[in-house]
C-alpha cells in the first residue's frame, strides 16, 4: 500500500494506507488520536472537527491521499500546544461554563469554535450571533445555549 506522510498536533507521521481511506480512521484507528469523534461519517454532524492547516475541517471527508507532508492536522489533543498553555483559552472557557453533557460532540464544537474566532479575527472584527448560528456542530443533548456563552468568553482571551 502506498504511504502517506503529514503532521499531526507538530509531529510528523506516516501511514501506510490506502489512498482513499478518510483521515478520520487514519487518526482513530492507525494513529490512536480519538479526540475527533465519529458522528455520521459523511460531512454532516461535525463531531470529527478538527483543524487543517488552522482551518476548521471534517475529517471523515478528507482522503488521507489529499494530504502532503506540509499540512498540519491539529486535533483536540494538539489544541492547547498552539497557545503554549496548559489548556487553550477557549477549552478554559468551556470548562468555566461547564458546557458538556455526555461530551460527545465536545472536542468538535471546541475546534469550530476556534477556529470561527481565528477567522473572525482575521477579518479584523467582532463575532456576531449570525457567525454562531453558522456553525452547524450537531449536539444532541442540546447545550448550544452554553455553547455559544462560552465561545464568546473563549474569544475574549485569544
Ligand atoms: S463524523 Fe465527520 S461530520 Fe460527522
Ligand atoms: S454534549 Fe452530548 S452530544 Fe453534545
Amino acid at each position: 500500500m502506498p504511504e502517506y506522510t503529514f503532521r499531526v498536533n507538530g509531529a510528523q507521521v506516516t501511514v501506510d494506507v490506502a489512498g482513499d481511506v478518510r483521515l478520520l480512521w487514519v487518526l482513530r484507528d492507525l494513529l490512536g488520536i480519538t479526540g475527533p469523534k465519529y458522528g455520521c461519517g459523511i460531512n454532516v454532524c461535525k463531531a470529527c472537527t478538527s483543524h487543517l492547516n488552522g482551518k476548521a475541517v471534517n475529517p471523515c471527508a478528507i482522503p488521507v491521499s489529499a494530504l502532503r507532508p506540509t499540512d498540519e492536522v491539529t486535533t483536540i489533543e494538539g489544541l492547547a500546544a498552539t497557545s503554549g498553555q496548559d489548556l487553550h483559552p477557549m477549552q478554559r472557557a468551556w470548562l468555566e461554563h461547564d458546557v458538556a453533557q455526555c461530551g460527545y460532540c465536545q472536542p468538535g464544537q471546541i475546534m469550530a469554535a476556534v477556529a470561527l474566532v481565528r477567522r473572525v479575527a482575521a477579518e479584523g472584527r467582532e463575532i456576531t450571533d449570525a457567525d454562531l448560528d453558522g456553525l452547524r456542530n450537531i449536539c444532541r443533548c442540546g447545550t448550544y445555549f452554553r455553547i455559544r456563552e462560552a465561545i464568546r468568553a473563549g474569544a475574549e482571551n485569544m
